[in-house]
């Protein structure tokens, strides 16, 4: 029997850094039985040719094609599960009514498990195959709805990070759409977080509760409080919507007369495992309590540019050490795909910067240093995810997990436009950025295992 589970030959790209990719040419990737990356081999190291030699010919030897190339998996730090079913509907109107007209109405739909199964059986594949191995969810208030998205990302083998939503108070939510009471939110929730670390144990690849209060608006004091201290008591991942619109960050001060970020961090909700969607009104003393605590930021480019006409100072805040991923968030963003938001990202932070149109002053026209490079972008989709998460996921390298998708450029139906055999890596990376479709992705892997194949 051979030592590794898989062997896998071809190029790799990865983040050296937030700024670097680094390229691994014709490389061998061997996976160890518990599906992470045991050992990254180069064409010339002395175990190149052994390990080939035992591995050629076996059903786990792995070679790429020509034209086919390995990235790692994404990391979709935002996603609304429920709200796939309402993907690029509505997103000419203001969030707030977004949420009161469309959104909770279809979310108050998921205390039928059927609709909730095919919703978010369709979700989670379509994700897989988007290149998406990792993703952090909110689900809605409903406790068995939620436990079944987590049982069919355990099921699928998706890396699933999962929340039932609280929204307790009844002065902000809707009547048919909300906790029936603190007491019930708190009790729901600590029997949401037990039954999924239960769940996680017949799992390879992890799937791990996460404490969801909806956004400060949603929740009572009571509430806050109480869910600060379950994350603290399970030691949880934490994710919340903070300053995202106009509306909620003028609710925030109105009631707390202090910023999301201090607010949340008063009920215990700013730890290391948390994560913070949008954060479009962040400023340098939020960002600094952000690097502090080790809390998160998903940003999500294209819900920004609807919902907030903002985009986030994604350079400033990673220079001040703040941790960044991307988010989806589906369906404030229309696309599942993160190959969407990187695009997304860049462009957004192109808008950010500072112009040259000599008839306008500088200033007027935006910030210097604001852009960020198609390879940081990935770096967000990937090593960034991984880190606001702290799992070794979003890099191929050793002790990584081996969370892969195959690109094929080479596709018969839609050839990526290479008319030079001998095109720079880095060049061919780039082209992969912009224009990738889920048809070029052959095959996903999580864990070592193949979750998705076309
Ligand atoms: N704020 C509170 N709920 C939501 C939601 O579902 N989507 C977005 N984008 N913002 C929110
Ligand atoms: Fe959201």
């Amino acid at each position: 029997m051979n030592k590794y589970m898989q062997l896998f030959r071809g190029t790799a790209f990865s983040s050296k850094s937030s700024q670097e990719i680094l390229i691994l040419k014709d490389h061998l990737f061997c996976i160890n039985h518990e599906g992470r990356i045991e050992k990254v081999v180069a064409p010339a190291d002395s175990d190149y040719q052994p390990l080939l030699d035992a591995y050629l010919g076996q059903d786990n030897y792995h070679a790429l094609d020509e034209g086919q190339y390995l990235l790692p998996g994404f990391v979709d730090l935002h996603v609304h599960a429920p709200q796939w079913a309402q993907s690029g509907t509505a997103l000419d109107i203001p969030l707030y009514d977004w949420l009161n007209t469309y959104t909770f109405p279809l979310e108050s739909k998921f205390s039928d498990l059927d609709f909730a199964q095919e919703v978010y059986d369709d979700l989670v594949s379509t994700l897989l195959a988007n290149g998406t191995t990792t993703a952090l969810y909110f689900a809605t208030v409903h406790k068995e709805a939620s436990l079944l998205l987590a049982e069919i990302c355990a099921k699928k083998g998706q890396r699933g990070l999962v929340g039932k939503v609280v929204m307790d108070d009844p002065e902000q939510n809707p009547e048919n759409y909300r906790d029936a009471d603190t007491r019930t939110a708190l009790a729901d929730t600590e029997e949401f977080i037990l039954a999924v670390q239960q769940l996680a144990q017949s799992t390879k690849q992890g799937v791990y509760p996460v404490v969801t209060p909806r956004f400060i608006p949603s929740c009572t004091d009571d509430a806050l409080k109480g869910l600060g201290e379950l994350a603290d008591k399970y030691d949880t991942y934490v994710q919340s919507h903070c300053s995202e619109s106009d509306w909620a960050h003028g609710y925030v001060q109105d009631r707390f007369h202090k910023n999301d970020a201090f607010a949340l961090h008063d009920f215990g909700l700013l730890r290391d495992k948390s994560v913070m969607a949008h954060c479009n009104f962040l400023n340098d003393d939020d960002a600094d309590l952000f690097a502090e605590k080790g809390t998160a930021i998903a940003h999500c480019p294209i819900s920004n540019a609807y919902f907030a006409n903002s985009v986030i100072p994604v350079a400033h805040f990673h220079a001040k050490g703040v941790e960044i991923g991307l988010g989806s968030d589906i369906s404030g963003g229309f696309s599942p795909s993160l190959f969407d938001n990187i695009r997304q990202a860049v462009i957004s932070s192109r808008m950010l910067e500072d112009g040259v149109n000599p008839a306008l002053p500088a200033q007027d026209r935006g910030v210097p240093g604001s852009r960020i490079t198609v390879d940081e972008a990935f770096y967000l989709a990937t090593a960034g995810g991984g880190e606001s998460l702290s799992l070794p996921i979003g890099r191929i390298q050793e002790n990584y997990a081996w969370d892969v998708q195959i690109i094929d450029i080479k596709l018969p139906s839609a050839k990526l436009p290479i008319f030079n055999e001998n095109e720079d890596l880095h060049d061919v990376f780039q082209k992969i950025m912009y224009l990738t479709r889920p048809e070029h992705i052959r095959e996903v892997w999580v864990q070592g295992e193949k979750v998705h194949s076309r």
